[in-house]
């Protein structure tokens, strides 16, 4: 057989010897050819002709990290080679969760599993953990330290403990890798404060404001009440630092290929601690060019082709998730379009579907949502979505005025009435948020708030009213219902479980204070846990046996992977959400109604999917779809198949 190129001109006797076993040998030169010519295409892309010395040097780093990979690591990966849609189908289910937060340490974490287990969770993300600067750290994506976990969570043994226990358990270990910016205090920035060219060569480093005031221009803001501007001028560096987010996070020069080294390494050495997905964060902000927002440029879907080709040359069980909260036309770039489909990140954020669940809900009216959908682009058949109805972050409204254009609403006046909506201001409004970020300029106001106080459940609570708790608690199931029949792994936000509020008592820790979306990063409440499990007729109690049970549900829905595309049909009712998915295994429908009304929906509208008899999966009850309207009770949800068996 001819010897394939690149690992005849890479693999030289040397290297090959470098190898105990041949068929070690064999297998790191069969990636290599596979991912090998991806890698330098790419990488000459982003560094033209420093492309092949740095080739050369990252083949050391992935050499390396081959051999040291562990054995049961090594054999995930064949696993996983023959499972490349673990990511995708319905029995995944996510879990996001601070360690401290959740359960203390990295240990207590261990001491939880079973909780998780029987939630049916497979998929753990642990909110940054890897050792931040001291004080305010943008609740951890200020990293210090990418090979030392934060002191009192515990150490990276711990680590690799906790990952091993995951993986006895068929759960993933998923951890944030901050690679736009580092913590000031890294070593690689004290180097530059110091002086030492090589690492001011990592960061962008400006003697004046000439350059910082040319790219302004184009720049917006992330955040602009509490670190406005894109530049900080350090004194130690004697100059303008390009901080994006915070001051003290320093954004990381990629287009000096000594960065790509890095950041290959890094992840090579927590993949071989157990890590297996990756949460690229803020990775549209990678590459800078002037004149642009510096988002979404091509470079950053090469440099993600490059780290995924070495992660898959050696380590590939692990799959990437970006972190991309964008328009969908930039979004779908990142799950890989073109040359670059099916090499970039496995996984995406759903923004847009996120905050489409909330627009309805306020508004009760479905049709921006259908037709936010239906403009989206379709997504890469072997990639999978990331679902979620809350996350740690704020909402911000991205809803295009094309979109609201499009159903008659204004965007500036509909966004205006969210942000009125959910931050308690609204009359009649159920929910009970806090403005995150107002931007004076564009008007924008963010929102933080838990998912239940969102949902109206505080405010329920507090006037005792039980339809409005009852209510309350409905939409959270009719949320959740939405995302975990929509297609991806649904990312369960710690706590919302169980339905935890709001924590007003935020602003006690004081680096904490200024950033209000700390009201929605609670600590867990296992008494509450424990009352939940035990009594199913608190709203707490309905919220977490409700859940599971969808969950529970799904697991064995095949229509629900997420190969296949949620498409949303047009519904004669506007309260009511109507979304298809064509399986081999038959038409699915999942049927929505997101106002507190009882709805008369027309059947012939069901039938015209489904024929005359279908089943709903959540009730577990038979339709006949005969002459007469089917009632939809308030925030119901059906998940409908065809026929009259389980499977349709
Ligand atoms: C991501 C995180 C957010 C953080 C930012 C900067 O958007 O989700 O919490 O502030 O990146 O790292």
């Amino acid at each position: 057989m001819p010897q394939p190129a690149l690992s005849r001109t890479l693999m030289t006797g040397a290297l090959r010897a470098a190898f105990d076993d041949d068929r070690d040998a064999d297998t790191f030169a069969l990636r290599l050819d596979r991912y090998g010519p991806e890698l330098l295409a790419s990488l000459q892309a982003a560094y033209g002709e420093q492309a092949e010395p740095l080739l050369a040097q990252l083949l050391e780093v992935m050499l390396h990290a081959y051999h040291t990979r562990p054995a049961d690591l090594k054999r995930l990966d064949e696993a996983r080679l023959l499972t490349p849609d673990w990511l995708q189908r319905p029995d995944t289910v996510g879990y996001v969760a601070y360690t401290d937060r959740f359960a203390g340490t990295l240990k207590g974490v261990q001491g939880h599993l079973p909780y998780l287990e029987d939630l049916g969770v497979t998929y753990l993300h642990l909110m940054p953990l890897l050792s931040p600067r001291p004080g305010e750290n943008d609740g951890g994506y200020a990293v210090q330290d990418y090979r030392a976990v934060r002191d009192d969570l515990g150490s990276m043994d711990d680590l690799s403990a906790l990952a091993a226990d995951l993986r006895a358990r068929g759960m993933s270990l998923v951890l944030d890798l901050v690679l736009n910016h580092v913590a000031q205090e890294h070593e690689w920035a004290q180097r530059a404060r110091a002086g030492d060219p090589t690492y001011r060569a990592y960061f962008h480093i400006y003697p004046d404001r000439t350059e910082p005031d040319a790219y302004e221009r184009t720049l917006p803001e992330v955040f602009p009440d509490f670190a406005p501007g894109n530049f900080t001028w350090d004194d130690a560096a004697q100059g303008w630092v390009w901080t994006t987010f915070n001051t003290y996070q320093w954004d990381l020069n990629w287009s000096n290929p000594d960065v790509l080294r890095e950041f290959v390494d890094i992840i090579l050495h927590l993949a071989n601690r157990g890590v297996e997905v990756f949460r690229l964060d803020a990775i549209a902000f990678l590459w800078k060019r002037l004149g642009t927002d510096c988002q979404n440029q091509p470079e950053v879907h090469h440099l993600t082709r490059a780290l995924r080709a070495c992660a898959r040359i050696v380590a590939p069980a692990v799959a990437f998730k970006a972190e991309a909260i964008v328009a969908p036309t930039d979004l779908i770039h990142y799950l890989g379009t073109r040359d670059h489909h099916g090499k970039v990140s496995d996984m995406a954020y759903h923004n847009s579907l996120m905050v489409q669940l909330w627009s309805s809900l306020a508004s009760r009216d479905t049709r921006l949502f259908t037709q936010a959908l239906s403009a989206f682009p379709p997504k890469p058949t072997n990639t999978t979505w990331g679902v979620y109805v809350r996350c740690h972050d704020d909402i911000g409204w991205a809803i295009s005025d094309a979109d609201t254009n499009a159903v008659g609403l204004s965007g500036p006046g509909h966004r205006h009435f969210l942000s009125d909506f959910y931050s308690g201001e609204y009359p009649g409004t159920f929910a009970r948020g806090l403005v995150f970020q107002f931007n004076p300029q564009t008007g924008d106001r963010r929102i933080s708030g838990t998912l239940a106080s969102l949902a109206g459940l505080e405010a329920a609570l507090h006037t005792g009213h039980p339809q409005a708790v009852d209510h309350a608690v409905r939409r959270i199931l009719l949320l959740h219902a939405v995302i975990l029949a929509f297609g991806g792994v649904p990312l369960l936000y710690m706590g919302d479980e169980l339905a935890l509020l709001n924590d007003h008592a935020f602003a006690d820790t004081p680096e904490h204070a200024a950033d209000n979306r700390w009201v929605h990063r609670p600590r867990m409440d296992w008494t509450r846990a424990q009352d939940a499990a035990r009594d199913a007729g608190t709203p707490h109690g309905r919220v977490n046996a409700g859940l599971r049970h969808l969950i529970h549900a799904r697991r064995v829905l095949p229509h629900l992977h997420a190969s296949i595309e949620s498409r949303p049909l047009p519904s004669p009712d506007p309260c009511v959400l109507l979304l298809r998915r064509d399986h081999p295994q038959g038409t699915f429908l999942g049927v929505y109604n997101f106002s507190e009304h009882t709805i008369q929906f027309p059947a012939h509208v069901l039938r015209d999917v489904l024929g005359e008899h279908a089943v709903d999966h959540v009730a577990g009850s038979a339709f006949s779809f005969g002459g007469q309207p089917v009632l939809l009770e308030p925030y119901r949800a059906l998940w409908l198949t065809a026929g009259t068996g389980p499977l349709g």
